[in-house]
């Protein structure tokens, strides 16, 4: 989804801008542009529908040169992606210049009372009302463009990061936060702004992350000052980055979504590091540790999530059901926070977010925090909003996920979920020693697991080929191979535009299996759990319809390889696990199907990888 980019300092901004927007690309976007203040204060703007790229051509014959600046991926809600609508956005009198990441809800009443005091507009967006609004209550009373800034957005209902510069002022810029991400990073006499900190490590480890409804102005003269919707001062808190431009690069891989999948199992030994105490008998999560009376008194559990959060989520449920014998729901974020739920002091809810920035997710735990629940975090991207609003969590530290798919942050979920169950169950007395050590046993072998089937990635690719001109598709499995399922059908239609549904396999008799027929490629998670006759049953009624059946089986299974048209194994390993081993070549048939059809694998279309609009 949209992002910012910004720069002041000594440095040439738009070649820093342009490396900037390249980073952000993966949050998908279909325009750019950049604005930037010239040394002689002339603010020059240009942007175009498209990648980065086209916009690159276009700056080599424009001139924008200056050492401020600010540059914009557009991810289009309100317009279409064209030209026009392309940010950066300018006032009417062409002296300020905006790029915004967010929606403003009331823009057409803005719009309206504007263009009745004579503003014309240029574009369909949400974000020239902004800007138009600034200079309105600047001309109107005369006051400073940070009064105005602050002004403005007090007017405004909605989310929005925002960056504005002004013609003439080449020693400044304004940005402001409510409910989309914005981070600032301190450098030595230069300052960066981005959307996240991939932009920014590539030259300071040094970051701030501005709060909700905080302003910050980034000044050579005066340095960085952050104030509050009221003007108060914020205190200035930077903190140290931990990134590394490798975890940045695709590292010889074609995509990222292929480096990412390699990486599991580095990922889950990330995840799991330092949770698992010496004689490999207890899991430590700090998190639980620190706050055992909430969840000893937890009446209920709530996981709020969405997309793949959501599916990594329904195995947290099934796991924890299981093993701390209290009721579990897991809610689409999106239908939580507009339900009008039961919530209650004492009810504990678990938001999971890899980017940590979702903007439903968010606005769920912000609702149930304020009905007095305790919230619990499970996100990766750290000091991200999600994370910051929570009152405790677990970071699942699989390093930055790039490909717009989430693999390796899925079975990182997964992981960090597993040690939460277990936790909370040895917390509860629900669990005994063993049972957790034998878990552990398991979680142990994942990585080496992971490994294993990775190393035989070409047989996949070559299932692929036979499946590349697919129309539809079917996931099955049972209990926690269900969510697998669910996983895999996801995975396969956002890369590559094959339709596919995830399904509890009994349900298919209740409706879908009237799709099946020769044509159809069934995908049935079949590992040896207690459900696995059941499964077998599945198999035989979509067989006698002619389906052709891919099964993911134990490496040893000898029924359903003689039932199967194609078999793809996996190492044994407890039900509660097997769909972080069963996603692995899930991940692998998408992806090689979505190649084979010459996808973007990495940035699909009309995806976002940061989904910061609801
Ligand atoms: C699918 C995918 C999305 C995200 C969803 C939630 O591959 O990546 O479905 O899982 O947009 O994102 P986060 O986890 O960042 O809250």
């Amino acid at each position: 989804m949209c992002g910012i980019v910004g720069y002041i300092g000594w440095r040439e901004a738009w070649p820093i801008l342009a490396a900037g927007l390249h980073r952000l690309e993966y949050r998908g976007y279909d325009s750019a542009g950049v604005a930037v203040v010239a040394a002689d204060g002339e603010l020059k703007v240009c942007k175009s529908r498209g990648r980065v790229d086209e916009l690159e051509r276009m700056a080599a014959s424009h001139d924008v040169t200056g050492r401020v600046g600010i540059a914009h991926t557009r991810w289009a809600t309100h317009g279409e992606p064209n030209d026009r609508n392309a940010h950066p956005h300018c006032s009417a009198s062409g002296g300020l210049a905006i790029i915004h990441n967010g929606i403003i809800e009331n823009h057409a009443v803005l719009r309206e009372a504007l263009e009745a005091e004579g503003y014309g507009f240029r574009s369909d967006t949400d974000t020239e009302v902004i800007v138009q609004l600034i200079e309105y209550i600047r001309d109107r009373s005369g006051c400073s463009l940070i009064e105005a800034v602050r002004g403005a957005l007090g007017e405004l209902v909605g989310a929005w990061a925002v960056a504005v510069v002004e013609r003439g002022e080449a020693g400044r810029i304004i940005a402001a936060r409510k409910s989309s991400p914005l981070v600032v990073g301190v450098g030595e006499g230069e300052f960066f702004l981005a959307s996240d900190a991939t932009p920014i490590v590539e030259y300071t480890d040094r970051v701030v992350y501005p709060a909700d409804g905080q302003i910050v102005e980034l000044s050579l003269a005066e340095g960085l000052r952050v104030t509050d919707m009221a003007g108060n001062e914020a205190g200035v808190e930077i903190e140290q980055l931990r990134l590394s431009i490798s975890q940045l690069e695709k590292g010889g891989y074609p995509h990222f979504m292929l480096k990412e999948i390699f990486e599991q199992p580095g990922t889950v030994v990330d995840a799991i590091r330092g949770r698992v105490d010496a004689g490999l008998s207890e899991v430590v999560l700090s998190g639980v540790r620190d706050n055992r009376e909430r969840f000893l008194g937890a009446r209920r559990i709530v996981i709020v999530a969405c997309g793949t959060s959501w599916h990594a989520g329904l195995i947290g449920e099934y796991m924890i059901e299981e093993m701390c014998r209290v009721p579990v729901e897991v809610e689409y974020a999106s239908e939580f926070r507009y339900r009008d739920p039961v919530i209650e002091p004492g009810d504990v809810v678990i938001a999971i977010s890899q980017s940590g920035e979702t903007a439903d997710t968010l606005a769920a735990v912000e609702m149930a925090r304020g009905r007095g629940a305790f919230i619990f975090g499970v996100c990766n991207v750290v000091g991200s909003s999600i994370a910051r609003a929570t009152h405790s969590g677990a970071y699942i530290h699989v390093g930055p996920e790039t490909g717009v798919a989430s693999t390796k942050a899925f079975t990182g979920q997964v992981t960090v979920l597993m040690m939460l169950a277990l936790a909370v169950g040895r917390l509860r007395g629900s669990v005994t020693a063993e049972f957790v050590a034998d878990k552990i046993k398991h979680l142990c072998a994942l990585p080496g697991q992971i490994a294993g089937i990775l190393s035989r990635a070409a047989e996949v690719a070559d299932l692929a080929k036979n499946f590349t001109y697919a129309r539809n598709f079917l996931y099955l499995g049972r209990g926690y191979s269900y969510p697998a399922a669910l996983e895999g059908a996801l995975k396969l239609k956002e890369i590559s535009y094959i339709h596919a549904e995830g399904y509890p396999a009994a349900e298919m008799k209740h409706g879908p299996i009237a799709l099946v027929d020769s044509e159809m490629p069934v995908v049935v998670i079949a590992t040896t759990d207690g459900v696995y006759e059941k499964t077998i049953n599945n198999i035989r009624e979509i067989k006698a319809r002619g389906g052709r059946i891919i099964a993911v089986v134990d490496h040893d299974d000898t029924v359903v390889r003689g039932i199967a048209d194609h078999v793809i194994e996996i190492p044994r390993t407890c039900p509660h696990l097997a769909p972080v081993l069963a996603s692995v070549p899930l991940q692998l048939l998408a992806y090689h199907i979505a190649v084979n059809k010459g996808r973007d694998v990495d940035r699909p279309r009309n995806l976002a990888k940061s989904v910061t609009v609801e």
